[in-house]
């Protein structure tokens, strides 16, 4: 449910300027520049040749983060109601058919996009890949793909689901190391993306080439073994992580794709390094390194045009006036490098685009006492957000007379 609204927002308190000088020990992180590259095996042809890492991490990585104001489409009026926008939620409550209920405001998930979409300007056919995960309620999916927005999925519903939103395939990416054969059939048919994750992924994507008689458009998921600092589950581009292909086997899969001429082109390179990332300079980091393959890659005769560096961009859960950065400081830290070779730059931003457009509207059924401790009881439970009782995930609550968590709808 998208709600209509006007303008009403809160802001945080005026960001810090923020600077962070990057040490030289990510260095040692990065295997590509001490472990030789392994030897082919399977994938047909090509001389042997070992693999060097030509860019050092980022040198110079101070990242001056915008002084922009993080805006909030929820905010509590001075009459003491909750506000999405201009619209009073309670109205909302007494006009909607069930409950409990998400309750999302439409200006701020466009508001999102534009950050992404300004940030992006004077890089000519980047695309903003809406990480379907993160919320995949169609209506919303038919808002970002109005905004302009590709999609980037993980499994076969994802792409059915996008494809019926209407997104256009050469702007979607289909991603993920569990891939089936029978959803890449249906991806090679589309015509999207499809990034590499492994030996046998390499294999299913060949397959489901033949099958659908179409040759896919791919990228290498390279694991860039850079530690976003983020908690471990949402850690994904470091060395023990189960995502993308060993850096030190780029060559083997370089070789494998050469001898897939009619089923495989190689368009570009992708990483993920994780979620809820706030210092950027660490985008920047992957980037260097990945720029880097990239020019290993078209050494070796390919065309690509594609650097996708993934979502992670964090946000603002405890609502406290942390320093966050805002889109712009994550395109502005890779801007340079993209230019410089020339590239199409791929973003997958997934939480950052939806989790602060969004609420669960509950309404108190009642207050009890065991003698000790008081409960109030409403109408939403667990079966509408999960992640609080499972895990003792952090939500913001918002009291008058009703409750209100800020929310992600799906749990990355
Ligand atoms: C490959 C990939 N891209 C994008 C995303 C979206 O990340 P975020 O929601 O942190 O922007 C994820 C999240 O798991 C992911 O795995």
């Amino acid at each position: 449910m998208a709600a209509a609204a006007t303008s009403h927002l809160v802001s945080s308190p005026a960001c810090r300027r923020h600077r962070r000088t990057l040490t030289n020990h990510r260095l040692s992180q990065n295997p590509v520049a001490r472990i030789p590259v392994a030897p082919l095996k399977g994938a047909a042809a090509g001389p042997l040749k070992r693999l060097q890492l030509r860019a050092a991490v980022s040198q110079n990585t101070a990242v001056d983060q915008q002084a922009t104001a993080f805006k909030h489409c929820f905010s509590k009026s001075r009459d003491g109601f909750l506000y999405c926008e201009d619209v009073k939620v309670e109205d909302v409550m007494e006009s909607v058919e069930r409950r409990p209920f998400y309750l999302y405001s439409k200006r701020q998930i466009t508001r999102n996009v534009e950050a992404y979409r300004e940030a992006l300007e004077g890089l000519e056919g980047a695309v903003i890949g809406y990480a379907i995960k993160a919320n995949n309620n169609l209506k919303i999916l038919e808002h970002l793909r109005g905004l302009g927005c590709g999609a980037v999925l993980v499994s076969g519903n994802e792409l059915r689901l996008a494809l019926r939103a209407g997104f256009d395939p050469t702007r979607c990416i289909f991603n993920g190391n569990g891939k089936l054969l029978e959803d890449l059939v249906l991806a090679a048919q589309a015509g999207v993306f499809v990034n590499v994750d492994s030996e046998f992924d390499l294999e299913n994507i060949v397959a489901a080439a033949r099958i659908a008689g179409k040759k896919v458009n791919v990228l290498l998921r390279i694991n860039p073994d850079v530690d976003p600092q983020v908690h471990p589950y949402v850690a994904t581009g470091n060395k023990n992580s189960k995502f993308g292909i060993r850096n030190e086997k780029l060559q083997w899969f370089l070789d494998a794709v050469k001898s897939h001429p009619n089923e495989l082109k190689l368009v570009g390179a992708h990483c993920h390094l994780g979620s809820t990332i706030t210092k950027v300079d660490i985008f920047r980091d992957a980037a260097a390194l990945m720029v880097n393959y990239i020019d290993l890659i078209r050494e070796q005769g390919f065309e690509v045009n594609y650097l996708n560096i993934g979502g992670g961009l964090g946000i603002d859960y405890y609502h406290t006036g942390a320093v966050l950065p805002m889109p712009r400081d994550l395109i502005d830290t890779v801007r340079e490098l993209v230019l410089s070779r020339n590239l199409k730059l791929i973003i997958e931003p997934g939480r950052s685009l939806i989790a602060n457009t969004c609420c669960l509207v509950n309404r108190v059924t009642g207050v009890k006492t065991n003698g000790t401790k008081n409960f109030i009881v409403i109408d939403g439970s667990m079966a509408e957000l999960i992640r609080p009782s499972l895990y003792d995930a952090y939500q913001v609550n918002k009291h008058n007379n009703i409750i209100c968590s800020l929310s992600y709808k799906i749990d990355l």
